[in-house]
């Protein structure tokens, strides 16, 4: 089976947004989610799409999926986590306690705040996740990439040509994903900043699929203006 994972068990920190987390601020006409639950509902190919919601906001999200005609019955809840590999384990035994598990299983991670995600990332993450096990959806870096160990001079300039950025959806077999991240130590997973380093600390490949510079993930103030000023001449199909 194939399935969506919407992350969205955070709080929005970075936004400064005490009352609301960013994924419900509207974008346009509707919440930031929304937006990015519709993207997911363009793909057939999901038997469903399971949404980990910080807890003190699911009820908030029925409201939002009933009021914005999205109570879709392939559209399934569940509980956030501490952090986000935690809201996609919690998401992964929400599904297997309810179909099952089976090797074959395809799980499809997206930042419930990175709205202007496509169907064709989409299917080509499930495509790569199928042949490969693991993907990840990156654009070349444009900007020159500087490394600085003492964040006071520059130590490294890597090669542009092989700098990518990395983007979500980010898709995995799922029983493995699972079954590495239980493997890892704390110190572990204390480096892990996505799910694809799970992956990439146990030495399986991870496989590059092509994202675009306007799926970026709403994270501060000025991304949200971006973003805001993006969704009214909005028409992406690649
Ligand atoms: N996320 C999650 N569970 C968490 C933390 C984050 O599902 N415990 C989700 C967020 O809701 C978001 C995505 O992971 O959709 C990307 O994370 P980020 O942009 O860092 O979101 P926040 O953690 O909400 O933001 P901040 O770091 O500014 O607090």
């Amino acid at each position: 089976m194939i399935f969506g994972a919407v992350v969205a068990g955070g709080t929005g920190t970075r936004m400064g947004r005490i009352d609301l987390p960013k994924q419900f601020m509207l974008l346009g006409n509707k919440p930031i989610i929304m937006h990015t639950i519709e993207k997911f509902l363009l793909c057939d190919m999901f038997d469903c799409i399971v949404l980990g919601i910080h807890k003190y906001w699911i009820d908030y999200t029925k409201e939002l999926l009933e009021n914005y005609n999205l109570n879709n019955e392939k559209i399934f809840i569940t509980q956030g986590g501490k952090d986000r590999n935690l809201t996609i384990l919690n998401i992964i035994d929400f599904l297997e306690n309810k179909f099952g598990e089976n090797e074959n299983n395809i799980i499809v991670t997206h930042d419930a705040v990175r709205p202007f995600v496509t169907l064709r990332m989409i299917e080509e993450n499930i495509i790569s996740a199928e042949k490969y096990q693991a993907c990840d959806t990156v654009v070349n870096s444009n900007d020159t990439v500087i490394y600085s160990q003492d964040k006071n001079f520059v130590s490294e300039i890597p090669d542009r040509n092989s700098i990518f950025l990395g983007q979500t959806p980010q898709s995995f077999s799922m029983s493995l994903l699972k079954k590495l991240y239980l493997s890892l130590t704390q110190e572990e997973k204390d480096t892990l900043t996505d799910a694809c380093k799970i992956f990439y600390l146990k030495n399986k490949p991870v496989k590059l699929v092509k994202g675009e510079y306007f799926n970026f993930k709403i994270t501060t103030i000025s991304d949200y203006q971006i973003a805001q000023a993006m969704i009214s001449g909005e028409k992406f199909d690649q």
